[in-house]
């Protein structure tokens, strides 16, 4: 965890899909800034592979602009060369036993010129379509030894392509060596959760079905499949975002407290709470389609995949048995906003409104993942005049504001080091991500239909209905 400041031990990094979207405008820039702050392994070397003809010059020039562009800083002059001085490129197919083979003896150089000591940090940047092979390839030429793999999502597409690719990497892989990365675990307002339930004791007592009227956790974006069109097409919402990021934020928001802030222990507890979801409903789901979304490239003219969902889920445990849980996450919504929302119940005697004196409204609890990260606590005061008045009132704690001139750090830089440290708290461990699965299997054998949203709005009108007469927080 971010106690570990402090470089890992010498590796080589290896990039599977080294062209490609992901490793541009998230892994060069999160190593680089690594790099400037001294937490990369100080013997290093960073490979990337991919089918796209390079060299290490032009992998260099692109790792330049991959920074320019979508990095916290400016490449500086002096640290940019000598990190790109530690950067290579091999040419190759997934499926060429040769490229591969060129591949390790380039690894094993490494280990003589720049000190990498043998130990191998693969990351598979790739479509999961190329991961069969790669996984392979690694085990055929014997480079799985002293080595990690991250792999990133989506890790199947139901229950039983996830067994599948887990049985898959454990044929090369022994569990302790995976790291399968959700990056909004690397978000530091979602790791804030867990600081927020159980290093307070004010609201971890409250936490729980007795106070606890329901939850709400949105994740909207305002921005399309931005030109993804046929990945999406195989994915859709439920896929890319509920059983994946919404999962983990909502895992973190209704596990217990573990025993001890160890690896193990906080997955045990995170494990624990997805075996107790409810298996969803087909009823309780909400599926919508952007208006303009057959339309993208990639995507069929009668196409049905959702850009938006919304459910509703219940945890069938001692804290929260009949507290429903409302998720919604959707692309071209009305703005940005990622939130969890806990509202509590009513006061039990309404003491004021009966004499008239103005509406009493729930407290609530919004916890702020992007933008304007922070924390709301919402409840009712007394409003400045003569006679009770009731009005709402808040506590707002933002990031910016209270820690100003201390950016929150990017996630995927958090997630490398502390996969590189082969620290396992953020990711996501094989039993957690099959029950994942399993909870949404009954919309995936019963989709209910798609409804059709206009851009720029909070998605079809089901979803309001799905949860009234509550209503979504954010509106
Ligand atoms: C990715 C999804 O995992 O997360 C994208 O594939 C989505 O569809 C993205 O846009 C959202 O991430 P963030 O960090 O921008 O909220």
């Amino acid at each position: 965890m971010r106690q570990k400041l402090a470089p890992p031990d010498p590796s080589a990094v290896v990039i599977f899909g080294a062209s490609g979207d992901l490793t541009h405008r998230k892994l060069l820039p999160a190593l680089y800034h690594l790099f400037v702050e001294g937490l990369l392994p100080a013997s290093f070397g960073i490979v990337g592979y991919a089918r796209t003809e390079l060299n290490n010059a032009q992998f260099r020039e692109m790792a330049r602009d991959s920074v320019a562009r979508f990095g916290r800083t400016e490449p500086q002059a002096e640290p940019w060369d000598e990190f790109a001085k530690g950067l290579y490129y091999v040419p190759g197919e997934f499926t060429d036993e040769g490229a591969m083979s060129h591949l390790r003896r380039h690894l094993q150089d490494l280990d003589r010129e720049r000190g990498t000591e043998g130990r191998r940090f693969y990351y598979a940047a790739t479509p999961p379509a190329a991961f069969p092979d790669i996984v392979a390839r690694i085990g055929e030429e014997g480079m799985a030894e002293r080595a990690r793999i991250v792999i990133e999502k989506p890790f199947g597409t139901d229950l039983q392509s996830a067994r599948d690719l887990g049985r898959l990497l454990h044929e090369v892989f022994d569990e302790s060596q995976v790291f399968r990365i959700d990056h909004y675990l690397g978000k530091e307002t979602v790791q804030n959760i867990l600081v927020f339930r159980f290093a307070n004791s004010l609201f971890e007592p409250l936490w729980n079905r007795r106070y606890v009227d329901h939850v709400e956790l949105s994740v909207c974006e305002d921005i399309g499949i931005e030109g993804r069109g046929r990945f999406y097409e195989r994915t859709g919402a439920l896929r890319d975002m509920v059983q994946t990021h919404l999962f983990q934020v909502l895992s973190f928001l209704t596990m217990e407290p573990p025993v001890a802030f160890q690896p193990e222990r906080l997955r045990d507890e995170k494990v624990k709470v997805f075996q107790a979801i409810a298996d969803v409903r087909p009823e309780d789901v909400v599926r919508g389609q952007y208006r303009g979304y057959r339309d993208e490239d990639g995507v069929a003219s009668d196409s049905d995949v959702e850009t938006f969902a919304a459910l509703r889920l219940e945890i069938d445990n001692w804290r929260w048995a009949g507290v429903p849980f409302y998720l919604r996450t959707g692309k071209r919504l009305s703005r940005r906003v990622a939130q969890a929302v806990v509202e509590f119940k009513d006061v039990p005697h309404r003491l004021f409104e009966k004499e008239g004196l103005g509406g009493v409204e729930r407290n609530r609890l919004a916890m702020r993942i992007q933008p304007d990260e922070g924390i709301v606590l919402s409840f009712t005061v007394q409003a400045p005049g003569l006679g009770i008045t009731l009005e709402q009132a808040g506590l707002d704690f933002e990031y910016g504001e209270a820690f100003e001139g201390r950016p929150l750090v990017e996630a995927y830089e958090a997630l490398l080091l502390e996969a590189m440290h082969g620290d396992h708290t953020m990711f996501l461990r094989q039993d957690g991500l099959e029950r994942a699965w399993e909870v949404l299997d009954p919309a995936f054998r019963d989709p209910p239909p798609v409804q059709e949203y206009e851009p720029g709005t909070w998605g079809p009108a089901e979803a309001d209905a799905m949860i009234a007469p509550r209503r979504w927080a954010l509106l």
